[in-house]
C-alpha cells in the first residue's frame, strides 16, 4: 500500500548525513519505506514541510534537499527480530552491537546492552516493546548475577517499573519477581527434563529452588513430594503464589532458609537437585546427610568447555570422598546452556552412596 507523506529528497552523496540528522531528531516515519531513484534517496518524515525546512536549514552540512509530498510504500512486515526492529534507530556502523539475545519473563523483558550502543538503550527498549505487544517493562542488565541470592541490577529502559510477573513455562504458571529473585527462562527445558525423570511417590529435595520451577514442573505431572528450599524469602513467597496458580498432582513444601541449617529437619530424599552452579560443590555434606544411599543427584556446575565431564566428575568424587560417599553410577552428563565464552552450565546426574568397604 502507498501512503502520501512529507519526504526529503536528497542526492545519495548527502543521504547518510541527512539520515543521521533526521534520526537524531527522531523525525523519520518508521512505518514507511525509503524511496530510491537513480541518484536520490527520499526519506519519509513526521514533520510538516515548514518545520522540516527550518530543521534542515539549521544544519549546514545538508545541501540540495527537496521537500515535497511523495507516495511511500507502507512497511507491511513487522520486524522479525530485535536487529530489524532496532536497526532503524541506530547508525549502520553500530549495527553489529545490537543485542542478539534477551529474556522474556512474563510481561518483562531483560536485555544486555553493549557500551557501544548504550546511547540507544531507550530505542532498543522500545524496539523490544514493539516486537512483543504483551510486554509492559523492558530492563537492561545493569550488573552480572552475583551474591548468594544470585540476583542482578536492572535498569528500566522502556515501559513501567514493574518487577512481579507471571511466566508460563511448558504449561506451568510461575510467579516471578524479576528484580529480587533469580529466574532464567533459558532453563525451561532443563526444568521440564528433570521433572520428566521423576517417578511416582518419590521424595525430592531442591536445595536451591529459587522461585521453584523444578518443584512446580515435578508436581504438575507426578504424585511426588518436593521440599523446595531457598535462602531468599522473596523467592519462597513467589513459589507460594505459584502454588495457588497451578493445578498440581504432587505436593510441594516451600521452605525459607539456609539448606544446611534446615537439613536436620528434612526427610531422606530419593533425589536431590543442586542448581547453584558456582557453589554446589560446597554443599555435598548436606547431600550426604539427607539423600538415601543409592539416591540420585543433579549436580550443576559452570565448567570450561574443554574440561567438560571429567572435570565435573572429579569435583564430585573428591567432595563425596570427604564424607565417605562415592559415585556408584553416572547416569548422564550434559550441557544445559552456554554460560560464558568457552564455558558451559552443565549437569551431572549420578547415583551416589556410602563407599563400599
Ligand atoms: C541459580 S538460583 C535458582 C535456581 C533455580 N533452581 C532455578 O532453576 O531457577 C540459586 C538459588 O539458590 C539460593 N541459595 C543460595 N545459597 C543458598 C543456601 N545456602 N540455601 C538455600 N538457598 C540458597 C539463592 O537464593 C538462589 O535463589
Amino acid at each position: 500500500m502507498q501512503i502520501e507523506s512529507v519526504g526529503v529528497k536528497i542526492r545519495f552523496k548527502y543521504a547518510e548525513t541527512l539520515r543521521k540528522t533526521l534520526l537524531s531528531h527522531d523525525v523519520i516515519d518508521t512505518s514507511l519505506d525509503f524511496i530510491r531513484d537513480e541518484n536520490h534517496l527520499i526519506i519519509p518524515i513526521t514533520l510538516s514541510k515548514n518545520d522540516a525546512r527550518q530543521l534542515l536549514l539549521s544544519s549546514s552540512s545538508i545541501e540540495g534537499f527537496e521537500l515535497n509530498i511523495f507516495n511511500f510504500p507502507q512497511k507491511d512486515v513487522q520486524p522479525k527480530n530485535l536487529y530489524e526492529a532496532a536497526s532503524i534507530y541506530i547508525p549502520e556502523n553500530l549495527h553489529e552491537f545490537i543485542p542478539k539475545a534477551y529474556d522474556v519473563i512474563g510481561e518483562i523483558a531483560v536485555v544486555e546492552i553493549a557500551e557501544e550502543v548504550m546511547d540507544y538503550k531507550k530505542k532498543i527498549g522500545e524496539a523490544l516493546y514493539s516486537l512483543f505487544p504483551s510486554l509492559k517493562t523492558v530492563y537492561r542488565k545493569a550488573s552480572a548475577v552475583s551474591g548468594q541470592l544470585r540476583t542482578r541490577g536492572l535498569d528500566l529502559i522502556a515501559g513501567e517499573k514493574k518487577c512481579e510477573t507471571i511466566h508460563l513455562e511448558h504449561g506451568v504458571t510461575i510467579f516471578v519477581d524479576a528484580c529480587e529473585t533469580y529466574f532464567s527462562p533459558r532453563l525451561s527445558y532443563e526444568h521440564k527434563r528433570v521433572a520428566d525423570l521423576v517417578k511416582e511417590d518419590e521424595i525430592i529435595i531442591d536445595l536451591f529452588t529459587g522461585v521453584g520451577p523444578f518443584p512446580l514442573h515435578i508436581a504438575q505431572n507426578h504424585n511426588a513430594t518436593t521440599y523446595a528450599i531457598d535462602i531468599n524469602q522473596k523467592a519462597i513467597k513467589c513459589l507460594e503464589r505459584s502454588l495457588v496458580l497451578n493445578k498440581l498432582k504432587g505436593h510441594i513444601n516451600p521452605l525459607h532458609g539456609d539448606c544446611r541449617e534446615l537439613a536436620s529437619s528434612l526427610p531422606k530424599a530419593d533425589r536431590i537437585i543442586m542448581n547453584l552452579p558456582s557453589y554446589s560443590q560446597d554443599y555435598i555434606d548436606v547431600v550426604c546427610q539427607i539423600l538415601k544411599p543409592g539416591g540420585i543427584i543433579h549436580f550443576y556446575q559452570f565448567v570450561a568447555t574443554e574440561d567438560g565431564k571429567d572435570h565435573v566428575v572429579s569435583i564430585l568424587k573428591q567432595e563425596l570422598a570427604k564424607f565417605g560417599w562415592e559415585i556408584k553410577e553416572i547416569i548422564d552428563f550434559h550441557k544445559v546452556r552456554e554460560s560464558a565464552p568457552r564455558e558451559i552450565h552443565a549437569c551431572l546426574e549420578a547415583i551416589i552412596a556410602l563407599q563400599s568397604t
